[in-house]
């Protein structure tokens, strides 16, 4: 190494000044949630999420550590410090926007209804005399509760949204309302469970977000600028249709 560089008038140049200024992000993923965020047989966190948020920080300069984490008490690892950013297919709602800070979009999703083939569930009034499971404290849960009461008992609640479309395969509830994209994933790869889907009119459009801590606005701007970025040339769409086709 070159002497002079090390001096103290002279400072060893760092490699780039690019490279010396990324940071690392731990990122927060409930990776039960295929093919958006699941884990890979060497257990790394994988799935759409995982690639538009990386593509992003490839184009905004930070670099990202991905960890599994539950989805109950996600959000609290903001506020902890423990997480910068929570990935985790996480609609934008007015009532988290109370609490925590969110990028544009990178997702458009809908609620969907999955229930056995023989079910005569046609729409989401079908599900008021149903027992309908849903991840404890998702927009799923929410959209349920609307439809059969806060407080009703036919209301079943899981930690993670496979669990419940488990106990719907095993005959244990009637139907499960999560995103579109887990139940369609579901469904589609694994025919022994004899599940269909069901749409509903009523349900309103519901669009991703990576959260952060309120006023971390320095990361929603990289955020931000990366996505516009991968937007513009081509590799968000991608990615996308590496996921669901173009
Ligand atoms: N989009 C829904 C919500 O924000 C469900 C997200 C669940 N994500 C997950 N990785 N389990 O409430």
């Amino acid at each position: 190494k070159d002497e002079a560089a090390q001096s103290p008038s002279s400072p060893t140049p760092s490699p780039t000044p690019a490279a010396s200024a990324a940071k690392t992000y731990k990122v927060a993923t409930d990776a039960a949630y295929a093919p958006f965020e699941s884990l890979s047989e060497d257990k790394k966190v994988v799935g759409f999420t995982v690639d538009v948020l990386t593509a992003i920080s490839e184009k905004a300069n930070f670099k990202l550590e991905f960890i599994n984490t539950p989805w109950e008490g996600i959000f609290a690892t903001l506020d902890t410090g423990d997480r910068d950013i929570v990935a985790s297919s996480v609609t934008i709602t007015d009532a988290r926007k109370a609490t925590m800070d969110f990028s544009e979009p990178y997702f458009e999703a809908k609620q969907l209804i999955a229930v056995p083939e023989a079910s005569k569930v046609a729409k989401a009034d079908d599900l008021k005399d149903k027992k309908v499971g849903v991840q404890t404290g998702t927009t799923g849960d929410e959209v349920v509760q609307k439809l059969l009461g806060k407080t009703s008992q036919a209301i079943k609640r899981f930690e993670s949204t496979p669990l419940a479309l488990k106990e719907l395969q095993n005959g244990g509830i009637d139907a499960v309302v999560a995103d579109n994209g887990v139940v369609i994933h579901f469904v589609a790869n694994n025919p022994d469970a004899k599940l269909k889907t069901v749409e509903d009119a009523g349900f309103a459009p519901e669009y991703y977000g990576f959260a952060v801590k309120k006023g971390n606005l320095e990361v929603v701007a990289k955020i931000n600028e990366g996505l516009k970025k991968i937007k513009e040339d081509g590799s968000y769409d991608k990615i996308y249709a590496k996921y669901f086709g173009a």
